[in-house]
């Protein structure tokens, strides 16, 4: 017998005979059951928002595809159409790329793995991204036509009987009887379809959590972040980042979700949104990462701002993020371990666009197969995340030097005004003054820090010199234009203490003078 050409029986009866030594297994005996379809399906995609990611990835390979045949001109932008109909529950997304010919088109839509873009330029290479709506749908339906061709190419995924038949005991074939089983292929009519498109119909979505696939602003919201769309017109360092990252290289796609706007990045000079203080991008950094052998690597670019705390969740733009082929991998904190205090990452506004192909995404694309050239981009990361760290601590600090000099401003001021007011005896308003002098002493020492800018440094020398002015007319005016001045010198003294007692016993200066206000008032 010869043992590396046996079936199993054989081979089971050699190990029995204890001729087991280097035996082939034959490509015949291996099981592939249906099950596997499951895995690299629906329990691969954890968020179900990443099928709007995997379907208008493959659209963007496919307008590529076009343009390289010179279908789409170079200045023109590929179209992605996108319908959510919440009243019948289905989701189509259409591009105006390259289609898939007639002939191949079954055989590609069924096949599992195999990718024909691997070793290409292309963003997919698995052979699997298409299949991340079978989860979440009843049926998946594909339909394309290619330049010339007369009819649409279609084929149905049944994802209900999908799930009855991977349910089911009965079902014994393995995974490529499960697909023939499920899947319908046919030519149709294309009379209202354009002349070249590639376009996937999700039907009767199953209804989520909190059924995010079904609204319209979650999907444009979810995808100005992730897809390949441009930078809007308001953030004029857009252009300059396009330039480093290069333009053959980004790739901006013209996304409309229900016929609305091109959808853009959210990245704005100034960035506003409900509710939240204004932020404002002053300015932009942008470095080029070489890779372990030379070439371009990546290219990073931050926007600083006055980090002032985390950037809010509703501007879409928290966290240094990473983008291959201009779709981002993961989510906001991919990068937060480049931080020392990993809460700085959500201060950071900024991406990292991995332009060298050794860099890979991994299956579920939330993150990437780690490797020397993954190692070498997020190394050079690390100088960026400090200076971003750096601003947010000069920051923080920043900002406590700025509320202890308000402090001492507004013990300043209300002091004051009390040593104005003349309803103090001269020493006590001396003493009153003297505290005011030293509420001074402190802003000084506050101004006088390195932490500040010259900026700040002169807005508070103004306050400084305000409070100034005020003792300075203190030191000149007479008792005379004191209110009291028209009692007779005990009397006077009297209210004097009185007016004393209320500021020592009150626990609330601005109220005790508003008090002492009034009782003037009644004396006068
Ligand atoms: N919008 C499209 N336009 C043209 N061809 C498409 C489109 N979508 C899918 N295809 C074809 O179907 C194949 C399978 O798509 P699928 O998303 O499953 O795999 P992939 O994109 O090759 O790799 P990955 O699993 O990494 O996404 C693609 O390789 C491509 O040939
Ligand atoms: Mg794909």
């Amino acid at each position: 017998m010869n043992i590396a050409t046996a079936t199993l029986a054989d081979r089971r009866a050699a190990l029995q005979n204890g001729a087991n030594k280097g035996s082939r297994i034959q490509a015949s005996d291996i099981v592939i059951g249906k099950d596997i379809l499951e895995l690299i399906s629906s329990a691969m995609y954890v968020d179900p928002m990443t099928i709007y990611r995997e379907y208008v990835q493959n659209a963007a390979d496919g307008i590529e595809a076009a343009r390289e045949a010179g279908l789409i001109s170079g200045d023109e932008r590929g179209r992605v159409d996108i319908r959510v109909d919440p009243a019948s529950r289905s989701i189509t997304i259409r591009d105006n790329g390259a289609g898939i010919p007639a002939g191949q088109f079954e055989g590609r839509l069924t096949a599992l793995g195999g990718s024909q873009k691997r070793g290409t330029k292309a963003r997919g290479f698995r052979g699997v991204g298409r299949l991340a709506g079978l989860g979440y749908a009843q049926e998946l339906i594909f339909r394309s036509r290619t330049a010339g061709q007369k009819t649409v190419s279609e084929l149905r995924w049944d994802c209900r009987q999908l799930r009855t038949a991977l349910r089911s005991v009965d079902f014994t074939g393995g995974v490529a009887e499960l697909i023939a089983e499920i899947t319908t292929g046919s030519l149709v009519d294309g009379t209202d379809a354009p002349a070249r498109f590639f376009e996937v119909e999700l039907r009767g979505i199953v209804r989520q959590r909190n059924d995010a696939l079904m609204n319209i602003d979650a999907v444009a919201e979810y995808l100005s972040q992730v897809a390949p769309v441009p930078f809007h017109a308001d953030f004029s360092f857009g252009e300059e980042i396009r330039q480093a990252i290069g333009d053959a290289q980004i790739c901006e796609l013209d996304i409309r979700v229900n016929e609305g706007k091109p959808l853009c990045r959210p990245f704005r000079n100034v960035m506003t949104a409900e509710g939240q203080p204004e932020l404002t991008l002053r300015a932009i950094e942008t470095i080029e990462i070489a890779g372990v052998d030379g070439g371009v690597a990546g290219v990073a670019w931050v926007a600083h701002h006055d980090y002032e705390g985390a950037v809010p969740n509703a501007l879409h733009a928290k966290g240094l993020r990473i983008r291959a082929g201009n779709i981002q991998i993961g989510g906001h904190a991919l990068l937060e371990e480049l931080f020392s205090e990993q809460r700085f990452n959500s201060w950071a506004i900024g991406e990292l666009h991995v332009l060298d192909r050794r860099v890979v995404p991994n299956g579920r694309r939330d993150d990437f197969e780690l490797n020397i050239h993954m190692s070498n981009l997020i190394n050079h990361m690390a100088p960026l995340a400090r200076d971003v760290a750096k601003r947010c601590r000069t920051s923080s600090i920043r900002r406590k030097w700025l509320r202890d000099f308000e402090m001492h401003r507004t013990v300043a001021s209300e002091k004051l005004a009390i040593a104005a007011q003349g309803a103090l005896a001269v020493a006590e308003r001396d003493s009153v003054a003297a505290d005011v002098r030293g509420s001074l002493g402190r802003m000084e020492r506050i101004a006088e820090t390195p932490d500040l800018d010259a900026e700040t440094v002169t807005a508070l020398l103004e306050q400084m010199q305000s409070i100034r002015r005020g003792l300075d007319d203190l030191a000149v005016s007479d008792v005379v234009e004191s209110p009291l001045a028209r009692f007779e010198a005990p009397k006077r003294e009297v209210f004097e203490q009185m007016f004393s007692l209320i500021y020592e016993c009150s626990a609330n200066r601005v109220a005790a003078k508003s008090l002492v206000d009034r009782i003037l008032q009644k004396l006068s």
